[in-house]
């Protein structure tokens, strides 16, 4: 009830603009009672699986956690409402998936790409950590965009279908300054999907 209190007040309609034109934007989202909450569930995986810690992981969680399930499905149904509904940004509705990731402090980060396998939105929620995240704007070839990955905030960037769209963002994060760990809500395209539900990837 809490949960969904803090989350439906928050108004995504704002960031739409600016998603369109720069393909992402940094927002100042959780309460610190609900990130160190996301934190401690991301954390207790990695400690389950001590092997996929050494350099970091990225994975959907193949242990359910309530908390993680309530929380995806009140960000779910407030994008749905003010972006599906309102604003007609989604062809239909979102069908996210939770993958946790971590990153080991060293860690070089990832070079310039674009997430493929996406559809409509992708939420990447800090829980702790930092790593710079840069976007790089189509027609703004020399500008490249620094996103605010303080802990608390969410990076929502926008992937093939968001708006009828079908264009990938192009993307990078920097070396791991500090051990950082992210909850990462997004909707792999149909064929994937599948093939995505309790895989672990090691990085
Ligand atoms: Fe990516």
């Amino acid at each position: 009830m809490k949960l969904k209190h803090e989350i439906e007040g928050f108004n995504f309609g704002d960031a739409v603009d600016e998603i369109e034109k720069i393909g992402a934007v940094s927002l100042g989202f959780l309460s610190n009672e609900t990130r160190l909450a996301l934190l401690d569930e991301v954390k207790g995986f990695a400690q389950r699986f001590p092997g996929l810690t050494k350099k970091g992981f990225e994975t959907a969680p193949i242990l359910q956690s309530p908390f993680v399930n309530e929380f995806l499905a009140v960000v779910q149904d407030t994008l749905n409402r003010q972006l599906g509904g309102e604003l007609n940004v989604f062809p239909s509705k979102l069908d996210l998936m939770p993958f946790f990731i971590a990153y080991r402090v060293g860690h070089s980060g990832l070079t310039p790409h674009v997430d493929v396998h996406d559809r409509n939105l992708v939420c990447n929620f800090i829980l702790a950590g930092n790593a710079p995240f840069r976007v790089y704007p189509k027609g703004l070839e020399n500008e490249i965009v620094e996103l605010d990955t303080t802990p608390g905030r969410v990076i929502v960037m926008r992937t093939a279908g968001f708006r009828g769209v079908n264009e990938h963002v192009l993307h990078s994060v920097g070396r791991t300054e500090s051990e950082r760990y992210v909850l990462s809500l997004r909707q792999p395209e149909e064929a994937t999907k599948k093939a995505f539900r309790g895989m672990l990837f090691l990085q």
